[in-house]
């Protein structure tokens, strides 16, 4: 019987070559994504082009920019769901109301979910901010924009439609407010209110020079720098400060970087977030 296993088997050689590959394009590092799961997956991808030399292949992807895409977006790890972290996404939710109490709101608030995967964290800001203007009286224009690597996972979120387990961390009353059920598939479409709102685009984190500079009122960027070498997460974090608007919110995964400060911002002392705010 077939199996993957007898397909093809990488050599330690091959491995370092497929880590160092994974690293300089995406920033990810291979001892994060299992070991076998790489040769897995170069294994199905191998058997579909029906080539069984391992070299060959490597070689292929170094010279195809669609093939690499097609192999990397196996290689990613898209695990999301909605509020996922809801802690955070309150936090968002607070900084609506304290800017309304204190009439500072600037013409539009915007803000900006990196590495977003299929799109549920982009919602779920939008759906907060959203909760929160509802509370407003004065202008309430909104934007997110979620951006991510790639390109299968960024058309998925584009049709804005979900299962319920995307969902499990939602109230009933809260699925009411942000989706309409399709009756027919029994999935959740997001309401158009909160769905406009929402733009996607493709982004590379580690080439943030080539991403156009929207001033941001807050940055959310969970369960991606947790993949980077410290270095890097630094260096990325650094980078976003300059992306935020005055009071802009950088808001990362729970002890996704240690020890991080920079005179640019201050740690925001908030129980179970880890959130920084330009001062
Ligand atoms: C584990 S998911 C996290 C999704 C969401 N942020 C959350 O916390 O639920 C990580 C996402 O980061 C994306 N990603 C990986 N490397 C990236 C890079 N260099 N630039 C942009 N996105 C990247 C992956 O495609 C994936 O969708």
């Amino acid at each position: 019987m077939w199996t993957v296993e007898a397909l093809s088997s990488l050599s330690d050689e091959q491995i370092q070559l497929w880590a160092k590959l994974l690293e300089r394009k995406t920033g990810i590092q291979l001892g994060e994504i299992r070991l076998s799961h790489l040769q897995t997956q170069v294994a199905l991808r191998m058997k579909e082009l029906q080539l069984s030399d391992p070299d060959e292949y490597f070689h292929k992807v170094g010279q195809d920019y669609q093939e690499w895409l097609a192999v990397m977006d196996r290689l990613l790890v898209k695990e999301t769901q909605f509020f996922r972290h809801r802690e955070s996404i309150d936090l968002v939710k607070r900084e609506i109301f304290n800017r309304i109490n204190a009439r500072s709101l600037n013409d539009s608030f915007d803000a900006w979910s990196l590495g977003c995967s299929t799109g549920e964290e982009a919602y779920s800001l939008a759906a907060a901010i959203y909760d929160g203007f509802r509370l407003s009286e004065g202008n309430s224009y909104f934007s997110v924009t979620g951006t991510d690597i790639s390109y299968s996972a960024l058309n998925q979120a584009r049709k804005a439609i979900y299962p319920e387990s995307r969902l499990v961390q939602l109230s009933e009353q809260e699925k009411g407010r942000y989706f309409n059920l399709e009756q027919h598939s029994g999935q959740f479409l997001v309401k158009p209110e909160i769905a406009q709102r929402v733009n996607f685009i493709r982004g590379n984190i580690c080439e943030l020079d080539a991403m156009p500079k929207l001033p941001m009122d807050v940055i959310f960027c969970q369960n991606l720098l947790v993949y980077f070498r410290r270095w890097r997460r630094r260096d990325i974090l650094k980078q976003l400060i300059d992306w935020l608007k005055p009071n802009g919110i950088l808001i990362i995964g729970v002890g996704e970087i240690v020890g991080w400060q920079h005179k640019r911002i201050k740690a925001l002392p908030v129980n179970g977030v880890q959130a920084y705010q330009l001062r």
